[in-house]
């Protein structure tokens, strides 16, 4: 049986945060630049049943019988067999790389899982439907996240921009693909200041409970952005992301959400050319965005990091 392999982008989002978590609609895109990597390989030397797990990124290599049931690598692998149509499993190494970070909102967790998912379920003969490959990552993304949106396992499963609006109780009201017309560059820039997204988001609720009209406020004007950038990016009238982008940043410096080193990339990319910058996930550490031209791209990377980026990643945008 030749070795099968899937792989998976990251993700980051684009337009929304924070004001998402109130009912507001939000963008995410994929990374491509950056992938999960899933390998199974065959091992006929072995019994059915056998199956082996290497994910050398963080040290692991264990049969899967001996990770607990809440391991996230186990837990998407038995997603796939506990399927009703599979009766057999021969004996398998399953092997994981990623080139995303880990825990900088990029979504590697959900990366992982679907490279997995795919990878094993085409392995057996059996490859499933996009639809059923992201169930089944946010079945993982509840280990990861107790209430997750849902947003990282579909924008990474169908690696297209997605328009999404969710609840209160963070559970998925809308959630759309949408075509880009026109490709576009977006230059991620990590602070290297960890930042735990339920400490922001626990902070914006308090303030918002406090200030209610005042934060209704910022984030209806938040909302009102992501329509116009999603026309923006349906059209092909870049040159009107990177404005949005600015404006975007603003409300989130309003709710208190920014930090002196992401003002300080900002602002760097701002002056070293790109086309609109903000802050990108929960806020006050991890990575801020830029829109820059691609010929620019790298210049400005530089200046990102001579203002303290410890990484960056160029990714284009693309249907
Ligand atoms: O940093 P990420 O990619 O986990 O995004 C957090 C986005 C928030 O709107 C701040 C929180 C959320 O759950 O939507």
């Amino acid at each position: 049986m030749p070795a099968i392999s899937a792989s998976a982008p990251g993700k980051v989002i684009l337009f929304g945060e924070h004001a998402v978590v109130y009912g507001q609609p939000a963008i995410a895109v994929p990374v491509t630049e950056v992938q999960a990597k899933a390998i199974v390989t065959g091992r006929p030397d072995q019994p059915a049943g056998w199956v082996n797990l290497q994910a050398p990124n963080i040290g692991l290599e264990a049969p899967l019988m001996d990770l607990p049931a809440d391991n996230p690598l186990s837990k998407a692998v038995k997603g796939v067999f506990e399927a009703p149509s599979i009766s057999r499993i021969p004996a398998m190494t399953i092997r994981i790389t990623s080139t995303i970070p880990i825990a900088a909102g990029l979504g590697s967790g959900a990366a992982v899982s679907v490279a997995i998912i795919r990878a094993v379920s085409e392995f057996l003969g059996q490859p499933l439907p996009d639809e059923r490959v992201s169930a089944l990552a946010f079945e993982v993304e509840k280990l990861h996240h107790g209430t997750p949106s849902g947003i990282d396992n579909t924008v990474i499963t169908y690696a297209l921009p997605v328009y999404f609006v969710r609840t209160d109780q963070g559970e998925m009201k809308r959630v759309e693909t949408f075509k880009v017309s026109r490709p576009f560059t977006i230059l991620i820039g990590d602070s290297g200041v960890p930042s735990p997204t339920s400490v922001t988001v626990g902070d914006v609720r308090r303030a918002w409970q406090v200030n209610t009209a005042r934060f209704e406020s910022l984030f209806e004007s938040t909302g009102a952005i992501v329509e116009h950038a999603r026309r923006a990016i349906e059209h092909g009238d870049i040159k009107a992301l990177g404005p949005l982008m600015d404006e975007n940043h603003e409300l989130l410096v309003d709710m208190d959400v920014s930090s002196i080193e992401l003002d300080r990339l900002i602002q760097a990319a701002r002056q070293a050319g790109a086309l609109g910058a903000k802050l990108s996930g929960g806020g006050r550490g991890g990575n801020m965005i830029a829109l820059v031209k691609p010929a620019e791209a790298n210049f400005i990377s530089e200046s990102l990091k001579t203002a303290g980026a410890t990484n960056t990643i160029v990714t284009q945008v693309k249907s």
